[in-house]
């Protein structure tokens, strides 16, 4: 690969802007200065009136996902080509083991899918039962495959949903890991129980999805589990985090020091739920996906919350079903296969929606579609960041770019856009991914199998400043040696991967406010 220059634009970081060249050397930058020399031969991308910044990343896909009796239509090829057109140059897709499948063969499933990626990509792991096996897998996940996060669905009754002891044993694991516990969450037992009332009183259609969805199954479930991983130690990332009551236990939490991260989708950031109340079955049925599209109201929460820093990253959750394989539900609104898709469309829209509106800076746009995720999952600054050594993941965006968005041009597999119509200023004029041009002036150059898998290692800073002073740390102290010496949430995990004992002792230390000497069994 030879050499490449990015010349006259200005170099937007998270905390920085500088009108700058960028000089990549095969997969990586190599210098930032105010004019550069470029070798002999190197490739020369015209960037005067752009802005030159990292590449996104979308920490939220289900490409080729079974789920709900059907697979994802966008495979890896297709979902990360929409992914590099759109101006986003990694994505992290989610790992599912299928009920009794082993995590390391459903690490090889999605290995073997991922070969044909055309972006840089990394997995989460699901965690959707509990065991012996599950607890001596996730360390092989951590240590050998660099997984350093674990997702939990708190719905999805009956499937893949996990209660609270599973939880609390898996966010335990993950503190004494290093890994990071990602949560969906609603209450499924409360949206189980309303969707069955909803069937008896007849309702049958999408508008049934959203009713039984409320904002408070979210509310309820983000709080129980903030206040499960404080219990572990553990910091927090919520998903999909789309109404005003989980933005707000997101936000007491970080105000009172827990590590607990939210992020919103585009779909919920712009998208509402009038989209349910379509006279067109299709038309609501391909906006089904959960949590569901939410009123007006809680839109300005979650801008809220991204311009305070409360709420850290937007997404995508890009989890894309064909009207075909959502009519799976015409009789049954519980069969709708959930999800939407948004890979191609996110940075342009949240350009468009945040910063031509003056919502958000330049550098906040970079913050919350790549260097805040980067840093959560421990692959900050080679990705997240243009610097010298930095992968070469780089977005020309062209601030005064115009397109109106349509399912005729997309590169998604699907045959809508639940953002049919919507105007676009502001895109990416050239899409680098590790040095090589991905996407120019509207054509897509990358190739099937160009991605690489990125490993993502354990103990980011946060989780390590979590391990030694989290509240379960502070609270779960013991005699030893003949005086009190605090131990960390991780420590006590007894070997069959529980905490229970000092859960126990932390509660019994809080209601008699004095530390315990009794060993848990007396409690
Ligand atoms: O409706 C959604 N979000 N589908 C994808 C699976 C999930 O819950 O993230
Ligand atoms: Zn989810
Ligand atoms: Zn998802």
């Amino acid at each position: 690969m030879t050499a490449l220059i990015i010349r006259g634009g200005t170099v937007v970081n998270h905390d920085h802007s500088r009108r700058a060249d960028v000089l990549v050397d095969g997969e990586t930058i190599v210098a930032i200065g105010s004019t550069l020399d470029a070798p002999a031969g190197a490739e020369v991308i015209d960037a005067g009136g752009c802005y030159v910044m990292p590449g996104g990343i979308d920490p939220h896909t289900h490409l080729e996902m079974p789920f709900m009796g059907t697979v994802t239509a966008d495979d890896f090829e297709w979902g990360t080509k929409a992914a590099l057109a759109g101006g986003t140059t990694m994505v992290v897709d989610f790992c599912l083991p299928y009920p009794g499948q082993s995590m390391l063969a459903a690490y090889q499933d999605w290995r073997h899918k991922s070969e044909k990626a055309a972006s840089d990509y990394g997995f989460h792991m699901a965690v959707t039962s509990w065991g012996k096996q599950v607890f001596d897998e996730m360390e092989i996940v951590v240590k050998t495959y660099g997984i350093n996060t674990f997702k939990h669905f708190m719905a999805y009754k009956g499937a893949l949903m996990v209660n609270d002891d599973e939880l609390y044993n898996s966010f335990a694991r993950c503190a004494h890991l290093g890994a990071m516990p990602l949560v969906h969450a609603e209450n499924g037992d409360v949206v189980a129980r309303m969707q069955e009332a909803l069937l008896e009183r007849g309702v049958i259609g999408p508008e049934g999805h959203a009713y039984s969805r409320p904002p408070e199954v979210e509310g309820e479930a983000t709080n129980r589990a903030i206040m499960i991983a404080d219990m572990t130690g553990a910091p927090l990332y919520v998903v999909h985090t789309s109404c005003r009551e989980a933005h707000e236990a997101i936000a007491r939490a970080r105000a009172s020091g827990k590590r607990v991260y939210g992020e919103p989708l585009i779909q919920h950031l712009l998208l509402d739920g009038t989209e349910y109340q379509s006279k067109d079955w299709n038309h609501s049925a391909q906006r089904v996906m959960s949590p569901p599209f939410r009123d007006k109201s809680h839109q300005d929460s979650l801008w809220a919350g991204l311009q305070s820093g409360s709420l850290q990253v937007v997404a995508t959750d890009h989890c894309a079903f064909t009207t075909e394989q959502k009519r799976l539900g015409v009789d049954d609104f519980r069969k709708i296969p959930n999800g939407t898709g948004g890979l191609e469309d996110r940075m342009p829209l949240l350009w468009t929606a945040g910063v031509t509106t003056g919502r958000l800076t330049k550098e906040e746009f970079v913050a919350v579609t790549s260097s805040n995720i980067a840093r959560i999952l421990n692959v900050y600054p080679r990705k997240g960041r243009l610097a010298v050594g930095s992968d070469a993941d780089i977005v020309v965006w062209d601030p005064t770019a115009s397109k109106t968005i349509t399912a005729k041009n997309q590169l998604s597999r699907i045959d809508y856009n639940v953002f049919e119509g919507f105007s676009c200023t502001g895109g990416p004029a050239v899409t680098l991914s590790r040095g090589k041009i991905a996407w120019k002036d509207g054509e897509l150059r990358a190739e099937k199998g160009d991605g690489k898998y990125v490993e993502r290692p354990p103990f980011s800073p946060v989780h390590t400043a979590d391990r030694a002073a989290s509240g379960a740390a502070r609270r779960c102290n013991t005699v030893s040696a003949g005086k009190f010496r605090t131990r960390k949430a991780s420590e006590i995990e007894a070997s069959d991967g529980t905490s229970f004992a000092c859960k126990l002792r932390s509660k019994f230390e809080e209601r008699t406010n004095k530390c315990s000497t009794r060993s848990s069994t007396e409690l």
